[in-house]
């Protein structure tokens, strides 16, 4: 357990990227509501996650962090939801066969609701008001009434929150997710593309394997893992008198699990070592994550760790580097080399997404799919210098057929932008450009698989075994 921690404790340290809620008593008074209402997940669950990232930290898994930059209230519908869930198994199989070692699925789903701004005011047309935070805050209309934060909006999130989770755990569990109907995960516009082909080759190789093994007698009947899959979800934890409200002791181990997902991280706009956002992850025994920058430096990054994982226990904490294409080989190596010098144990994680936003010149903020590719590429690249283990992928996608990323086999121009661009908040992958790049971390995986049996077998010569 934390020394000195409440789930409240944060409430003494500094706050950024705090709403201004008008009504305090309102506030007050939902916040205990909240407080009554069953928990989303389980510690128990939370727990399996934290060993499946203890995989990934030993470089036996790949975790892959997917979803919605923000969800909406608008957005929610089970068709969104599915495909986003669809999308994510699709690349979970292509990077499955470039791995060769589990896929740990996590959604950015479920509660990805309360964003952080750069402002905290907007002002459009010499109109000013407070900044969007997210559906689960203010609404992004752009009226006096609709921008003022209302708690109220909290019991909203939690309730959507618990419907998505719901129709979740039925894919994942009830037939959906059965690696036999890995044909069928290949619909709609991905299908009749050249990596919808792709994928084709890959699901035709994984029905050959699937009948062999039953001809072995390994069977979805006999073998649950065949027909169900374990999916996680997560968000920022950005929100804290909704996480505190969510937060509950677990009767089993007595320690305190916030209950609103299973993994929270804290963003690069609210990692300040003394600041409440670290206070709140660090009592709590969930796994946890922090956005790692181009402004984070070395001694600041192990004293983070020191605060949110000080008994250096495996799967506990996950590094998600957000550096840009082109800026990766000037800051993560010294982070990485540090961290290994001082013998922590981490998830290393790439986020391609948040250091590669640009305005495009009608407007939209954008991400150059090139830049993305580029970054996971030069931060495999830092890892295979350093000789530390690439550990995973943080993306922002949707299942849909967006246009908000220009790029990609299917070539989305700045002129195509403003055909289907829905995202709330950042710009997402659409399902295609998901899978592409999901091969093209296939094939970086692949490249370090033979590299690290290079290493073990030069290795093994070195010593004579
Ligand atoms: C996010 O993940 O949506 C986000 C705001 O990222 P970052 O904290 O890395 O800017
Ligand atoms: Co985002």
């Amino acid at each position: 357990m934390s020394k000195n921690w409440t789930p409240d404790s944060w409430r003494a340290k500094t706050i950024l990227q705090v709403p201004d809620y008008p009504d305090q008593i309102k506030l007050g008074e939902v916040q205990e509501r909240l407080a009554s209402f069953p928990p989303l997940v389980f510690a128990g669950e939370a727990r399996r996650l934290k060993n499946a990232l203890t995989k990934a930290a030993n470089g036996d898994a790949f975790l892959l962090q997917g979803g919605d930059c923000a969800e909406s209230f608008r957005e929610f519908h089970p068709n969104n939801i599915r495909d986003t869930f669809r999308v994510i198994l699709q690349m979970a199989v292509v990077l499955t066969f470039g791995a060769a070692c589990p896929i740990v699925k996590v959604g950015r789903l479920a509660g990805q609701f309360a964003k952080p701004r750069s402002a905290p005011t907007e002002i459009i047309e010499g109109i000013e008001l407070p900044s969007y935070r997210g559906d689960i805050v203010n609404s992004i209309d752009f009226d006096e009434e609709s921008r003022q934060p209302d708690p109220e909006r909290m019991v909203r999130a939690y309730n959507q929150s618990a419907s998505t989770l719901n129709l979740l755990r039925a894919f994942a569990q009830g037939g959906f997710a059965d690696l036999h109907q890995v044909h069928q995960w290949n619909m709609g516009f991905v299908a009749d593309s050249p990596l919808g082909g792709r994928y084709q080759d890959l699901a035709n190789r994984l029905d050959e394997a699937l009948e062999f093994m039953a001809a072995c007698g390994l069977t979805s009947e006999s073998t649950p893992q065949i027909s169900e899959t374990d999916f996680f979800t997560s968000h920022e934890a950005l929100l804290l008198p909704y996480e505190q409200a969510m937060t509950r002791v677990d009767s089993l181990t007595g320690e305190w699990y916030d209950t609103s997902a299973h993994l929270l991280w804290v963003g690069d706009r609210t990692r300040q070592l003394e600041n409440a956002h670290l206070e709140f992850l660090r009592g709590i025994a969930n796994p946890v994550a922090a956005k790692v920058g181009p402004t984070t430096e070395p001694d600041i990054l192990i004293r983070l760790i020191d605060i949110l994982n000080p008994n250096n226990e495996p799967g506990r904490l996950t590094l998600i580097s957000r550096m840009g294409a082109g800026k990766v080989g000037k800051h993560l190596p010294e982070l990485v080399r540090r961290v290994k010098e001082e013998g922590r144990i981490v998830v290393w994680s790439c986020d391609p997404m948040h250091g590669n936003t640009v305005k495009s010149s009608n407007g939209y903020k954008t991400r150059p799919f090139d830049k993305v590719l580029q970054e996971v590429a030069e931060f495999f690249a830092v890892h295979r210098a350093e000789g530390s283990y690439p550990g995973g992928v943080h993306i922002e996608l949707t299942g849909q057929d967006v246009t908000e990323c220009v790029g990609g086999a299917q070539a989305i121009t700045e002129a195509d932008l403003s055909s289907r661009y829905h995202t709330h908040c950042d710009p997402r992958l659409n399902a295609k450009q998901a899978l592409e790049l999901a091969f093209a971390i296939a094939d970086n995986l692949k490249a370090e698989r033979s590299s690290s049996r290079i290493n073990e077998s030069g290795l093994k010569q070195a010593v004579g075994t």
